[in-house]
């Protein structure tokens, strides 16, 4: 065992080593009420175990285990061949969550393939577990950082983006972390075809903004674009899925916003 003095919390998790004396922060609803929030906690952490345990099995759920810098994946490039034995077009979900724009898309579009990203496996789980009891073929989930997907998909191995929900990172040293920016713009373009199209769901007006001005800068065509979704003549019954996030931010009242553009000028 090793006490931890100033070093990076991530060095002594990747080396194995324990936290001693370290103890969170106690949210307000945990001080308020400690035994129910203990017991709520210990539930939730017995369901994670479960849900990771599942997650070695579903046969719908890759879990890659890049290290730095990563090593291409057995799938990357064959995709279409090993994973879904047939040659449709491949659509991505960014931070996916429990992936419900994968699940319902393609529940809707079984001649197109769908794969949701995300690193947090009990989210993924929800969507993973939908595909294998609905028999859902055409339907497969990644735990990974979207930071590593060149790794995982070959140029032009897929046709469309997905980014619903993203955090917005709008602190300004948190900029390159969003998932619109000019960063994350050349690795979508290391994957995906030249035609490539991006869709972005978000409550974030400001994010929503930041997107609109890369795209001004990078002179990408604007397909679909609203700041108020649901009062909007684009609404259909793709746009109209719900995400678990989207699904807080309108019971708090926020309006959706929807961007659909090419990757490329
Ligand atoms: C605000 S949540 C939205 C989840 C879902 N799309 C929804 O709308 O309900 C953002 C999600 O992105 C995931 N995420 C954020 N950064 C990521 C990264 N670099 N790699 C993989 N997943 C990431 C988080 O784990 C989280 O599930």
């Amino acid at each position: 065992m090793h006490l931890i003095n100033d070093a990076p919390l991530d060095h002594f998790r990747k080396e194995g080593h324990f936290l001693v004396g370290f103890e969170r922060r106690k949210t307000k609803d945990e001080l308020r009420y400690p035994k129910k929030f203990a017991t709520f906690a210990a539930s939730m952490g017995k369901d994670k175990l479960r849900r990771f345990a599942e997650n070695e099995n579903f046969p719908n759920l890759i879990q890659p285990n890049f290290e730095y810098p990563p090593a291409d994946h057995e799938l990357k490039g064959k995709w279409h061949q090993n994973f879904f034995k047939n040659d449709h077009p491949i659509i991505v979900e960014l931070g996916c969550g429990r992936g419900e724009y994968a699940v319902n898309l393609a529940e809707k579009f079984p001649d197109k393939n769908f794969i949701g990203i995300d690193w947090k496996g009990a989210r993924l789980w929800r969507g993973a577990k939908t595909g294998v009891e609905n028999n859902i073929a055409n339907l497969g989930f990644a735990r990974m950082q979207i930071q590593n997907c060149a790794a995982l998909f070959a140029p032009n191995e897929v046709s469309e983006v997905w980014i619903t929900f993203p955090d917005p990172n709008l602190e300004e040293s948190r900029a390159k972390k969003r998932l619109t920016s000019p960063r994350y713009l050349d690795l979508y373009r290391k994957f995906m075809t030249a035609d490539g199209i991006i869709h972005l769901k978000t409550d974030s007006r400001p994010f929503y903004d930041y997107t609109l001005e890369m795209i001004a800068e990078q002179k990408l065509k604007i397909f679909k674009q609203t700041s108020d979704l649901y009062n909007s003549e684009i609404l259909d019954d793709v746009l109209s899925i719900n995400t678990t996030y989207e699904k807080m931010w309108l019971k708090d009242g926020l309006k959706i916003c929807y961007l659909q553009f090419k990757l490329n000028s």
